[in-house]
């Protein structure tokens, strides 16, 4: 049984450091167990209303809920009525009239936090422009399964200030793991999530850098990270983008030996090989890429049960 005190997931922001552990702790136990016979999410239905597209989110999500015994109906919002004009806050009073929880995957941030305030069911943040929490509860349970103690540990985020990366600067702080984050000047994540990290990285007594140099965060680390540099909405700005990040800010085998032997390699895919990663790293013998999609099913079940009462 996991009870969280909120009723939505719109960041990580909104799990206590005890919540994240148990979600993981529940994730890594049920994945032991193979699949759960028990149903207990059985006549539940989870909605999953996406403005982008999807593979890992979709497929992971749709499958947890089969898993637990409960049904899905995929919605792209350019079907609905949204896509007509109708507001944000009457497609959230309908959706609630009949379904038992909402994965909303969108643009912009402010969708998830109307969304939140005008459901009456739990609204999950399936990836906003500014944050992708189910990603990142999946990447700290496969930082888990692979080191078993976030005690003493560094990663090195290496690209991007993203949503993947804002999410995940702050898990690690909340974890007490120690953070190079390599980004080029102008790539930031926003002043409001970097002075979270900062606060809550010296609550822990961890620590928490920005630096300019991809090895200067690397050296040494037990955990490397990246995500593409062109997430979708940023398309426009493609070769902008490409030549303030390459090549200085690709991983590949020349920047990994710099971690430490037995360190891993994780990326939230989709990965555009060539770009922020090399085919020989994304495949290589440090990767543990598909343990951690995999983990996005695992995961998700434990956030699903956490929302959705039987
Ligand atoms: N990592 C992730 O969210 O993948 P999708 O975009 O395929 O859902
Ligand atoms: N940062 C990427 C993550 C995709 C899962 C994007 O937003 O496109």
């Amino acid at each position: 049984m996991i009870s969280l005190s909120k009723n939505y997931l719109a960041s990580i922001i909104d799990l206590s450091d005890k919540e994240i552990l148990a979600l993981i702790k529940h994730a890594i136990e049920s994945k032991g167990n193979g699949k759960n016979t028990q149903q207990p999410l059985k006549g539940k239905t989870l909605a999953l209303m996406f403005e982008k597209p999807s593979t890992r989110t979709r497929l992971s999500f749709e499958t947890a809920m089969f898993q637990l015994g409960g049904n899905t109906i995929y919605m792209n919002s350019n079907d609905l009525q949204l896509s007509r004009g109708e507001s944000i806050e009457d497609t959230a009073k309908t959706i609630s009239l009949y379904v038992d929880c909402l994965v909303a995957r969108v643009y912009s941030h402010e969708t998830i936090i109307q969304l939140v305030q005008n459901c009456k069911i739990p609204v999950i943040n399936g990836l906003s422009d500014l944050y992708h929490p189910c990603q990142i509860l999946a990447d700290l349970m496969t930082i888990l399964e692979h080191k078993k103690s976030f005690d003493g540990l560094s990663l090195a985020w290496v690209g991007d200030g993203n949503n993947v990366c804002n999410d995940l600067l702050i898990g690690c702080a909340k974890m007490g793991i120690n953070v190079k984050a390599a980004i080029p000047e102008g790539y930031e994540p926003p002043q409001i999530v970097l002075d979270l990290v900062t606060k809550e990285a010296k609550s822990k007594s961890s620590s928490f850098d920005i630096v300019r140099e991809p090895i200067d965060a690397v050296k040494n680390v037990d955990v490397v990270v990246t995500d593409t540099f062109v997430s979708i909405g940023n398309e426009k700005d493609d070769g902008k983008r490409r030549s303030a990040f390459l090549p200085k800010f690709q991983v590949n085998e020349k920047l990994m030996s710099n971690s430490k032997d037995d360190a891993i390699f994780m990326h939230c895919l989709p990965a555009k090989r060539g770009q922020e990663v090399t085919s020989e790293v994304i495949d290589g013998k440090k990767s543990v890429v598909w343990d951690e999609a995999e983990n996005r099913l695992h995961v998700q079940k434990s956030v699903l049960m956490g929302l959705v009462h039987g």
